[in-house]
Order: C-alpha cells, then sequence, then structure tokens
C-alpha cells in the first residue's frame, strides 16, 4: 500500500490480498516414448482470471489440459487442482474434478441425433442428476439465451451453422457453472464475424459466473478479447508471459512471430 494513499487508514493497512490459485503447475514433464512434449511447464492459474496459451501447433498444449483433467499424467512436476494433487485422484475423485471443469473441445461435439435442449437437458441430467423438469427448463432457457440462441430449442445440430454450433457446445459445457473452464481453440475454423461473438461470449461468461480460464489459440483477436494475460509456449516451456499489450511490445523474436500482425 502507497504511503501517500489518503483514503486508508493508517492504523490497519491491510496486507494486499493473496489471490487464490485454482491450478498450480510447476516444472511439468511429460514424454511419449522419446519425444519430450512438455519439458518444464509452470504456471498458477487465479481464481477469476482469463490465460490464453499462444504456441505453433504439435507444441503440447492440448497435451497440457490433459493433464489437468487427469486423461494424461505427468511424467515429473507439481500439479494440482483446487489444491488436489491430479496424479493421486482416484476415478471417484476425478469424476468429481471434471464436474467443476467445463472442457470445450476443439470440435465443440453435440450429439447429432438430439434437439439443442436435449444436447443442453443431458449435462444437468446425466452429470447434475437434476430431475425438477421446471428448474431444467428454466436453465436450459437461460444458457441459450446467454449465447443468443434461445430461438434454436427446438432445432437439431444439422440445421444450425458451424458459428451456432459452437456457441450451443458453449452454452451445453457452462450450463453446469463449471469453475474452471478449458478451451481449446474455441474459434479455429470459424470466419472472423463468428470468431469475434464466440470470444466475447468467453469474456462473458467470465464476468457473468466468476470462471477461471485457460484459453489456447492461435487467433489473435481472440487473445486481445480475452487474456488477463498471455502466455507463450515453444519447445516444451513458457517463453514469455504478460498482458497482450506487454507482449505486443516484445523484441523476442518467438513473440513477435505472434504480435507482428496485431500492431
Ligand atoms: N496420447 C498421445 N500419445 C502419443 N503422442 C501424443 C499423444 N498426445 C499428443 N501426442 C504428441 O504430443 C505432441 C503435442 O501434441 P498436442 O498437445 O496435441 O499439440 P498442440 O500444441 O498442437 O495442442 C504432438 O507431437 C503429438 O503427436
Ligand atoms: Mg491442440
Amino acid at each position: 500500500m502507497k504511503e501517500t494513499d489518503k483514503n486508508s487508514s493508517p492504523k490497519k493497512p491491510s496486507p494486499a490480498k493473496k489471490a487464490e490459485v485454482v491450478i498450480h503447475a510447476k516444472g511439468i514433464k511429460k514424454a511419449f516414448g522419446d519425444k519430450e512434449v512438455l519439458k518444464n511447464i509452470t504456471f498458477d492459474l487465479e481464481k477469476g482470471e482469463n490465460m490464453v496459451v499462444l504456441g505453433r501447433s504439435g507444441q503440447g498444449k492440448s497435451v497440457t489440459i490433459q493433464c489437468i483433467v487427469g486423461m494424461l499424467k505427468p511424467d515429473a512436476g507439481e500439479l494440482t487442482v483446487f489444491g488436489e494433487n491430479v496424479a493421486e485422484m482416484s476415478d471417484d475423485d476425478l469424476k468429481q474434478l471434471r464436474i467443476k471443469i467445463g472442457f470445450l473441445f476443439q470440435s465443440g461435439a453435440l450429439y447429432d441425433s438430439m434437439t439443442v435442449r436435449e444436447n443442453l437437458e443431458f449435462p444437468l441430467t446425466r452429470v447434475l442428476k437434476l430431475t425438477d423438469q421446471q428448474d431444467i427448463d428454466k436453465r436450459v432457457e437461460e444458457a441459450l439465451d446467454s449465447v443468443g440462441l434461445l430461438d434454436a430449442i427446438d432445432k437439431l445440430p444439422s440445421d444450425l451453422s458451424g458459428g451456432m454450433r459452437k456457441r450451443v457446445g458453449l452454452a451445453r459445457t457452462m450450463i453446469v457453472k463449471p469453475e474452471i473452464m478449458l478451451y481449446d481453440e474455441p474459434t479455429t475454423g470459424l470466419d472472423p464475424i463468428t470468431s469475434r461473438e464466440i470470444s466475447e461470449l468467453i469474456l462473458n461468461m467470465q464476468k457473468k459466473n466468476k470462471t477461471s480460464s485457460i484459453i489456447i489459440t492461435h487467433d489473435m483477436e481472440c487473445a486481445r478479447i480475452t487474456a488477463d494475460r498471455v502466455v507463450i509456449m515453444n519447445d516444451g516451456e513458457y517463453i514469455a508471459e504478460g498482458s497482450f499489450k506487454e507482449l505486443q511490445k516484445s523484441d523476442n523474436k518467438i513473440v513477435r512471430s505472434f504480435f507482428s500482425d496485431t500492431i
């Protein structure tokens, strides 16, 4: 606290509150055969924060996410989610953990034979085990409204555009109000306008639900819109970290390769 801060009480300076860490990773390593993919991944994701990960393809960004949800086990390093060591969790613990973590896959897969309403009911009845139909209807309508697709409630995924399907996928992931969201290339394959809509929805979800998120993307507009913090992944490590604006000014050649078209 600054001494010149006139509004603060001189008697009881409250110590700077330490942010709550929801994911802690330190020195994570992961190899497949003799191919070292993750060499030294270290980061803390704070509650309510959007962290964007930039990196060329094949760098291990998706592998990192799979380690966080316990689908892959790191060879070395510390990895805790909500303070619990993921590698030591039982299948039941992992199930519980995955309820708190929303995972938007690259494809955002919906069930093709189910209507939009049924797709959204699925996590409520199967994961949260809700039975009160009025409550279910209300949550489905709210979630669809928040992605601007209430009109599409009785349609089949095949009746929707790629961007609309992505938005429904996002609504379906968010409907259980996960505390952490992991977005793996949420705007890949979408046109610039739809990409922007998705990026803005990601930002709205963060503000509305105080969600903590990791967003893997190549889309610099998505990074600009959503990121509180950007990390650059290269050769199995994070080599740079900062706000979008800070990294835009970087002299580092690899960082520049991402940001050179954004100014
Ligand atoms: N389950 C797996 N078994 C073997 N190799 C894998 C597996 N998952 C990922 N890899 C390899 O790890 C590397 C990083 O993959 P990935 O995390 O998908 O990269 P990206 O940064 O593009 O998301 C790639 O070379 C990929 O082939
Ligand atoms: Mg990937």
